[in-house]
């Protein structure tokens, strides 16, 4: 039987008061924080990755990722609500499907989250290049003086040998996150507001280059809907570009430290969801319409595979879009507002750092409530006397990110992260359906409205979007899913606290 050891939720509630973190955020923070997450390399950055895999037919990927998380969050509102502790999809799991499938679903969110704040810091690169590469310091010297050598500039795998800038980033806001969740709020908040202001100067000028322009939007799905493979197309598109939408989660990683969480986080979920999927379709309708985004294509006619060292040596000097590591300014400078396309550089430069903290925060929550259960070791759940962080799995974290955005390219680290993010979403919409069932009667501060369509209809768009992403992704969740069930055998299903306390 796959569902044993299920939690009891009072149980849940009561170990977080145990070791609890300080309860300071509110519900304007926690959709800031929300908004802080969501908005990102997704946007600034993916948006060509989905251009080269669906060329204009993109619009249509961001509907579906959209649709998906909406669904989705709706599901996660209504856990995060009853079970207001840290940890998120993986302590709702584990008081409705047991430990095993937490423990999964714990380790899917490490992948989701760990992997996720790699992708955000290399976006966060493309733009520092891009403006290391137009900078004069006000005249003072030629454009390309200041930028970095080609081989420092995106990772091994990604047609470089060192991604510098995202390797250094990830180590500064591993620093940020030791100092303490509450200065990282606040300044956060700036930041979301730095990223709004750039979004809409983006969609101010992009948006009436776009008017009278139909012929960008032809051919309008120039990689089809998609293959069995995945990776291509509309499809193959919204399953990368799910990443844009990811984040809002993270809102529920910090439930432990909100105050009133009944009704802050779905607030919080819902709201911070809301606002960025407006900006989405303007922001990916203005850059479409304004420049076009057809992708690049190969020897057989079709897409190239974005990432890859042929579509690199393909893209070099190309003014396409899909070829941009900074499409937001790429497509301002072309249309004739270099100084903006440098502006939007830096909005990006100083906001992107605010996601890569939500994503290696949520990562850091996730496993110090793992290690808390006994599932993993207790050291990393060790609490620093002066900060009062999780200093041990912070550095851990930071480590391990800083690497995977060294090396490798954004694309296939989005992909990857999307499918940690997928199983966890899937879960937790199964777990609301069974916990109806099983205990009818629980409060529920939040009800998803009509839970028995849209939970399901959740699952099967996370199944799509999981088919979809590139083979490479869905190899490493395999590979990662496996080590996780290895190391829950020999370590987690004997050390558990809750198999300990049942058995004594
Ligand atoms: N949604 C976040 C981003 O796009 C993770 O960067």
């Amino acid at each position: 039987m796959i569902f044993w050891r299920v939690k009891p939720l009072e149980k849940i509630l009561e170990t977080a008061e145990k070791k609890s973190l300080t309860r300071q955020l509110g519900a304007v923070q926690l959709t800031l924080l929300g908004v802080g997450a969501v908005i990102g390399t997704g946007i600034f950055v993916l948006t060509a990755e989905a251009g080269q895999k669906a060329g204009p037919g993109m619009m249509i990927a961001f509907v579906i990722a959209a649709t998906v998380c909406g669904l989705a969050a709706l599901a996660y509102s209504e856990l995060a609500s009853m079970v207001p502790v840290s940890g998120s999809a993986y302590t709702y799991t584990y008081g409705v499907l047991g430990e095993l499938i937490a423990w999964i679903v714990g380790w899917a969110l490490g992948l989701e989250y760990g992997i996720g704040a790699a992708t955000v810091s290399v976006g966060w690169s493309g733009y520092m290049n891009g403006l290391l590469d137009n900078a004069t310091l006000f005249g003072l010297v030629q454009p390309g003086t200041l930028a970095l050598p080609e081989f420092l500039r995106t990772g091994l795998f990604a047609g470089g040998t060192f991604n510098l800038l995202a390797f250094l980033i990830s180590f500064v806001v591993t620093g940020l996150l030791l100092i303490g969740t509450s200065k990282s709020a606040k300044v956060n908040a700036v930041l979301v507001a730095i990223k709004i202001v750039a979004l809409i100067m983006f969609i101010a000028i992009a948006l009436p280059a776009a008017a009278g322009h139909s012929g960008n939007f032809t051919p309008f799905l120039p990689g089809g809907w998609g293959s069995p493979l995945g990776g291509v197309g509309v499809l193959g598109a919204a399953a990368s570009i799910f990443f844009a939408y990811v984040g809002f989660d993270a809102i529920s990683t910090a439930a432990e430290e909100t105050k009133n969480p009944n009704r802050n986080i779905p607030i919080g979920l819902i709201g911070s969801l809301l606002i960025c999927t407006v900006f989405y379709l303007l922001v990916g309708y203005s850059a479409v319409g304004a420049v076009g985004a057809q992708p690049v294509l190969g020897a057989d006619g079709l897409p190239m595979e974005p990432g890859s060292a042929a579509f690199a040596a393909a893209c070099k000097g190309s003014e396409a879009l899909v070829c941009s590591h900074e499409p937001l300014a790429h497509v301002l400078r072309l249309l004739g507002h270099p100084a903006l396309g440098n502006w939007i550089g830096i909005a990006a430069i100083l906001a992107l750092p605010s996601v890569v903290l939500m994503m290696m925060f949520g990562q850091t929550r996730v496993f110090f409530t793992m290690s808390r259960d006994g599932l993993l070791p207790e050291v990393l759940s060790r609490v620093h006397p002066r900060f009062h962080t999780p200093h041990v799995i912070t550095l851990i974290t930071g480590l391990v990110v800083a690497f995977c955005s060294a090396l490798l390219p954004v694309g296939k680290l989005a992909d990857t992260s999307n499918s940690g993010t997928l199983l966890a979403f899937a879960m937790v919409s199964i777990g609301v359906l069974i916990l109806r069932k099983q205990q009818p009667n629980r409060h529920r501060p939040f009800r998803t409205p009509f839970a028995w369509i849209v939970c399901p209809l959740a699952v099967a768009g996370c199944l799509l979007l999981f088919v979809n992403l590139s083979m490479t992704a869905k190899l490493v969740f395999a590979g990662w899913a496996v080590l996780g069930l290895v190391i829950y055998r020999l370590y987690g299903y004997r050390r558990s606290l809750l198999a300990q306390e049942t058995a004594g």
